[in-house]
């Protein structure tokens, strides 16, 4: 059985997301998606919160598991015994640090290939960051992200004011 761990901070998972779940899956057999637990930078939703709203969006789709983890992901691949990893590349700019990340991880734990999915040209300028700024200032982000993920972005900013 072919598996591959999808790793991110999924802060929050966005549409951007999914869709490289969707083709990954025409690839692998299972898919592991994977909330790091501290990424690169400080999250807004907590790690229970981001499996939370994987798991509800996910919840239709067959051959995946929603887990998380802390620590190094090649440690973490390690563990489960998986040796590709899934990343979905936008711009150029998103290079650099993929392909730093991509030989790290395979330095780290020998044999872990990451396989990258260029993302729709429809989501090319789409991240979670910039989803969050949107939903903070008040704005539609129904395009970017599923309606329950819209919902949570929205209490949670109620509750930071
Ligand atoms: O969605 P992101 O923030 O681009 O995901 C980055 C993530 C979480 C996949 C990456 O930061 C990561 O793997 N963090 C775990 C710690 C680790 O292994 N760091 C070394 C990678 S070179």
């Amino acid at each position: 059985m072919l598996e591959a761990i999808y790793p991110g901070s999924f802060d929050p998972v966005t549409y951007g997301h999914l869709d490289i779940i969707d083709r990954a899956l025409h690839l692998f057999d299972r898919l592991i998606v994977a909330v790091a637990e501290r990424g690169p930078k400080e999250s807004f939703f907590n790690v229970e919160e981001r499996v939370a709203m994987l798991k509800e969006v996910l919840a239709d789709r067959p051959k995946i598991v929603v887990s998380h983890f802390d620590g190094l992901l090649a440690d973490y691949a390690i563990r489960e015994r998986i040796r590709f990893v899934i990343r979905g590349l936008r711009a150029v700019s998103d290079f650099d640090f993929e392909l730093q990340m991509a030989l790290t991880n395979s330095k780290l734990a020998p044999g872990l290939d990451t396989v990258f999915l260029m993302t729709k040209e429809t989501h090319l300028y789409l991240s979670s960051s910039t989803v969050k700024e949107i939903a903070k200032l008040g704005g539609d982000v129904s395009e970017f992200v599923p309606p329950l993920v819209g919902e949570r972005l929205k209490e949670g900013f109620k509750k930071e004011i």
